[in-house]
């Protein structure tokens, strides 16, 4: 049964407008079929002209993130706070029968994420994970090409992110603590791992090894966990995976696909396939036209679009949720916390 009256727009509350809050503001606020009933702000004071600008005059700003969910009559909250309150206000949201997005990560520990899944199984709402690099372009375009099965069985996969977040990036401040970014993976890792996860397609991971270090250049120093961290994933029917989550580089945002099947390749925008379409040189590269992911260094609202209509989808039409569903969420961070524990001990670590 569709989660929401298809006759009623969807009433979105956000917590958090930040970058990616003001994002999520600026999409919803926008969308036909949704409309905006309360903001949550860390910072009122800053933020309230500016909420006012993007979702209207008369939406209220709440500087307590409970009475919001209690007052602002919303069905569904977009949640795009610091990741250390992520999983409490995920699972609040839940407790008050409200749907949800959660910006990445879904939480900081095991624990909490074990804690988010029983409140999201509980209530019956339905949680969605901020991963919209997915719904559109470069990434999209690599997703389905695997889907329909022009590289093959994809045996190695390996999926890279080199980032540079200095003192020169906002959020470097807060990013950089263990208290709210918290590592490597969590903080940015975590998008080249669903993107591995997403080429695999569901199956399970069986064990995994990582290797973390960090830049000598002093533009990082204050970093208080290793800035880059390399992660090597075997999965139960054999095939591989690497990871790279690099945050010390001085690069512009660079994001790298390899993958290698048993009927083609697949190389950032590269792509050789033997079955792709007859007649094409099976040893040439064909370039695929698409949006580059290298602009996603700095998120802008046309990103989020194709995501939060199929959410709207999703909770009006019971339409599928690629890419940023909360299960394959959920099983991502599963490995991921594997893998920060093996960098962590310099153990392999087997996942159950
Ligand atoms: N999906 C994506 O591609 C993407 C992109 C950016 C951020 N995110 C995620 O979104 C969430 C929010 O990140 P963001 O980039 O919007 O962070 P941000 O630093 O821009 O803002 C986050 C929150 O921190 C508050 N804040 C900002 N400066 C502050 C200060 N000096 N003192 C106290 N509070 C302050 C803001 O009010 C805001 O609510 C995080 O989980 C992040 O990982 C996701």
């Amino acid at each position: 049964m569709p989660a929401i009256d298809v006759n009623h727009p969807l009433r979105v509350a956000l917590a958090g407008f930040g970058q990616a809050g003001r994002c999520h503001a600026e999409t919803w606020a926008t969308m036909p079929g949704a409309i905006i009933t309360g903001v949550y702000s860390l910072r009122p004071d800053v933020e309230a002209t500016d909420i006012a600008n993007v979702c209207g005059p008369h939406v209220p700003v709440y500087s307590d993130y409970e009475r919001m969910l209690a007052e602002s009559g919303c069905d569904f909250v977009s949640i795009c706070t610091l990741h250390d309150t992520h999983a409490a206000e995920a699972i609040a949201a839940a407790k008050h029968g409200k749907h949800f997005i959660v910006e990445k990560p879904i939480c900081l520990t095991p624990e909490d994420l074990l804690a988010v899944r029983r409140a999201v199984d509980s209530s019956g709402v339905r949680a969605f994970v901020g991963f919209q690099e997915f719904h559109y372009g470069q990434l999209q375009a690599t997703i389905e090409a695997v889907d329909k099965g022009w590289l093959g069985r994809v045996h190695l996969a390996e999926i890279d992110y080199y980032n540079g977040i200095g003192p020169w990036v906002p959020q470097h401040w807060w990013a950089r603590t263990r208290k709210i970014g918290r590592s490597s993976m969590l903080f940015c890792g975590c998008h080249p791992l669903m993107m591995l996860m997403l080429v695999m397609k569901g199956v399970k991971v069986a064990e995994v090894e990582a290797f973390a270090t960090k830049t000598a250049a002093p533009d990082f120093a204050d970093f208080e966990y290793p800035t880059t961290q390399v992660n090597l994933i075997r999965f139960a029917d054999g095939r591989l995976g690497k990871v790279t989550s690099c945050l010390d580089s001085l690069n512009p945002y660079y994001w790298r696909n390899t993958l290698i099947g048993s009927e083609g390749t697949l190389i950032d925008t590269k792509i050789m396939s033997r079955v792709m379409l007859p007649g094409l040189d099976t040893k040439g590269w064909q370039q695929l036209a698409t949006r580059s992911i290298n602009d996603a260094g700095t998120v802008t609202p046309d990103m989020f679009r194709p995501m939060f209509e199929r959410i709207l989808a999703n909770l009006r039409h019971d339409e599928p949720m690629p890419y940023s569903g909360f299960n394959a969420a959920f099983e991502m961070h599963r490995v991921l916390f594997a893998c920060d524990e093996a960098a962590r001990t310099g153990r392999p670590v087997s996942l159950p």
